[in-house]
């Protein structure tokens, strides 16, 4: 049985990519800093460790196989900056790899993450794709669409009645449910594929995604669209007035609603079932 362990396991996809595993007949193998964030799932092996301090990851790639990071700066509150999470954590357990039998390596990015490089985020991302590229090892990079666990910020809007969108409303995009792309990964997971894009099953534009959120709310749709030059002057402030904790979430937030994130299309899971639940 193949061995594959998942660093980032705690969070929305991470979970998901153990459950799909299990599904799809691997040993699962766990790094985590708080076992008790795993929820119960089933996994074989549970390894804790702290991928910003790699004197803990030594010894953590005994026959493993592959090994897949989701680790990054989503919601965590620590003060740490991306740099030190989704480039050097991530390096951290790069160089590890690099010393075991891990035949590869697959990190998730994001979707263009290539042209929004410029944004903090995306340029710690993309500083570890590119060393990920040139370190010799196998390598997957997943560039996914939004998840829908980030899709929950338009339902809290139409929840209190009113969404805010920029432009006109009619950026399209197709975000992607954390068990469809974990499907969409393990399939890809021994194949040579080296980047591969990925978003869910409907293409739809920020407006049909404010009335879905709306219908699941049981509210009428009220969409205020707000303009694009708003979106840099209020960017413009909080990058003066606050630290990267709260500019670079907003930065990238704000970035992608202002354009077309379209990737290719994947999976059964819908946008409207997944507001319905979480009602
Ligand atoms: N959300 C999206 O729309 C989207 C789209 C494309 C790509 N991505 C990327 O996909 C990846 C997974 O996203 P997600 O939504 O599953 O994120 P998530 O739920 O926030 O999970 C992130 C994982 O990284 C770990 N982590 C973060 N900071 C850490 C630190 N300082 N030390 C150790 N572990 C740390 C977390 O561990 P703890 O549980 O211990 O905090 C957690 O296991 C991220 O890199 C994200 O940027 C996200």
């Amino acid at each position: 049985m193949k061995k594959v362990l998942v660093a980032g396991a705690t969070g929305y996809l991470g979970k998901h990519l153990l459950k799909e595993l299990k599904k799809q007949g691997y040993y699962t193998i766990a790094l985590v800093r708080n076992p008790g964030k795993l929820d119960g799932i089933e996994v074989d092996k549970i390894l804790v460790g702290e991928v910003t301090k790699p004197e803990t990851l030594n010894g953590i790639y005994p026959d493993v196989d592959y090994t897949i990071s989701t680790v990054g700066i989503t919601r965590q509150k620590d003060s740490l900056t991306y740099m030190d999470v989704d480039y050097q954590a991530n390096m951290n357990l790069l160089e590890a790899a690099l010393k075991s039998t891990v035949k590869k390596f697959v990190y998730v990015s994001v979707l263009n993450g290539r042209s929004l490089k410029d944004l903090k985020m995306v340029e710690a991302k993309e500083g570890f794709v590119e060393a990920l590229q040139s370190s010799g090892l196998n390598y997957t990079i997943i560039r996914s669409n939004g998840f829908f666990s980030d899709m929950k910020e338009v339902l809290e809007m139409a929840k209190k009645g009113k969404v805010y969108l920029f432009g006109d409303g009619e950026f399209k995009g197709n975000p992607i449910h954390g068990a469809d792309l974990a499907e969409f990964m393990i399939d890809h997971l021994e194949t040579d594929d080296t980047e591969l894009d990925v978003g869910g099953p409907d293409m739809m534009t920020q407006n049909e995604i404010a009335e879905v959120a709306f219908r699941a709310a049981g509210k009428s749709p009220k969409i205020s669209h707000v303009p694009i030059w708003i979106k840099n002057l209020t960017l413009m402030l909080i990058r003066f007035f606050s630290g990267q904790k709260t500019y670079g979430p907003m930065e990238f937030f704000m970035t992608v609603m202002t354009r077309d994130m379209v990737a290719p299309q994947f999976g059964k899971y819908h946008l409207n079932e997944y507001y319905q639940d979480k009602i």
